[in-house]
């Protein structure tokens, strides 16, 4: 079921909303007139973001607040309800992501980023659900990433939370519907690469500097599919054409698709500068990092475009090749 009143009446939390996508999901929603609720841990950023919301017509709360700490996350909620009166929709969009071969993450650093992306959805999820049920429903929506569906190499941690992300809500929104709370309804979404600072702010166990692996679509791509969410909610909705090109990948040839994508991805996500070892933001906020990504740009982009064209196509063929296989098998 949509929101029970229009996004110019509607209550709408965002955890994740210091940079990227949280930031510009709540310049969408502030546009719209929605009263946002930004929380993250870095209060400065948090400032900025509540300004500009502000100038773009919305009405502003930020809580500063650590995903990984329930109660925290349980206030947020309380916090979000005490000053407008109810929530109508809940956005978990905080992640942080430690790239790196699966035998050089530290634990600790993957038990952080499960922490963060999973736990931190299952807190906000919690704190969200009985505020969504006092309001007569809403929608809750979980930012997951393509990568909830394919792989990645070197972004084991990040790859399994995401996964979990997606089970989570398919469950949760079964739960919600035998139990006869079917007006709350359970959305994931699963972007393509996006120009963020997700890679700058990523720990980073390569030795080289990371680079989002092309096509890279603008946040705001993912922001305009939140809204829409909100408006009329489904299970799942891709953000970014590449993103519904691997995941259709992905279910019809998912072992060539494996190949392909670990592949393209391993040679497209290190630039040619070299890095130490580095925590990133997974532990504590990034201090330097810029709200954007900086990664939209046009050569770059033109280059990989090419080389993401003729990696999909490669794919297409092998898949069809795939299907012709199997289509012979079974008349035989
Ligand atoms: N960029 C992509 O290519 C891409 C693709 C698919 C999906 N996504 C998903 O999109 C979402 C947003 O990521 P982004 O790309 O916009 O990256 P980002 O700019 O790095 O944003 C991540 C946000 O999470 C917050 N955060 C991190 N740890 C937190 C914690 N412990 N408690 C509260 N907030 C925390 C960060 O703020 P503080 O540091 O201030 O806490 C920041 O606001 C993530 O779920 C990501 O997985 C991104």
């Amino acid at each position: 079921m949509p929101l029970t009143r229009t996004l110019d009446d509607a209550t709408v939390v965002i955890t994740g909303a210091s940079s990227g996508i949280g930031a510009a999901t709540a310049y969408a929603l502030a546009r719209r007139g929605a009263d946002v609720v930004l929380a993250a841990r870095t209060e400065e950023a948090l400032r900025r973001v509540a300004a500009h919301c502000r100038e773009l017509g919305g009405q502003c709360l930020m809580v500063p607040t650590d995903v990984t700490e329930p109660e925290a996350v349980r206030q947020l909620a309380a916090r979000a309800a005490a000053e407008f009166g109810r929530i109508d929709a809940w956005i978990n969009n905080a992640a942080v992501s430690a790239v790196g071969l699966f035998d050089e993450i530290p634990v600790e650093e993957f038990r952080r980023v499960v922490t963060v992306n999973l736990l931190g959805a299952v807190y906000g999820t919690k704190a969200a659900l009985p505020w969504l049920e006092a309001a007569g429903g809403g929608v809750l929506v979980n930012n997951a990433s393509v990568l909830a569906e394919a792989a990645m190499p070197y972004q084991s941690a990040y790859n399994a939370t995401k996964h979990g992300i997606r089970g989570l809500a398919d469950t949760v929104r079964q739960e919600l519907r035998v139990t006869g709370r079917g007006n709350i309804s359970i959305c994931t979404v699963l972007p393509a690469t996006i120009d963020t600072p997700l890679f700058r702010h990523a720990a980073n166990h390569t030795g080289h500097e990371l680079t989002p692996p092309p096509p890279v679509y603008p946040p705001e791509v993912v922001a305009e599919t939140i809204v829409r969410l909100l408006r009329r909610p489904r299970r799942e909705a891709y953000a970014g054409g590449a993103a519904r090109l691997i995941g259709l990948q992905w279910r019809l040839a998912p072992a060539l698709a494996e190949r392909l994508l670990g592949w393209y991805t391993a040679r497209t996500q290190f630039g040619p500068g070299v890095r130490l070892d580095s925590s990133g933001n997974v532990f504590r906020p990034d201090a330097a990092a810029e709200p954007t990504g900086g990664w939209h740009g046009r050569r770059r982009q033109l280059v990989r475009m090419t080389a993401f064209g003729l990696a999909a196509a490669g794919t297409a063929v092998g898949t069809m090749a795939a299907m012709t296989r199997r289509s012979k098998a079974g008349r035989a």
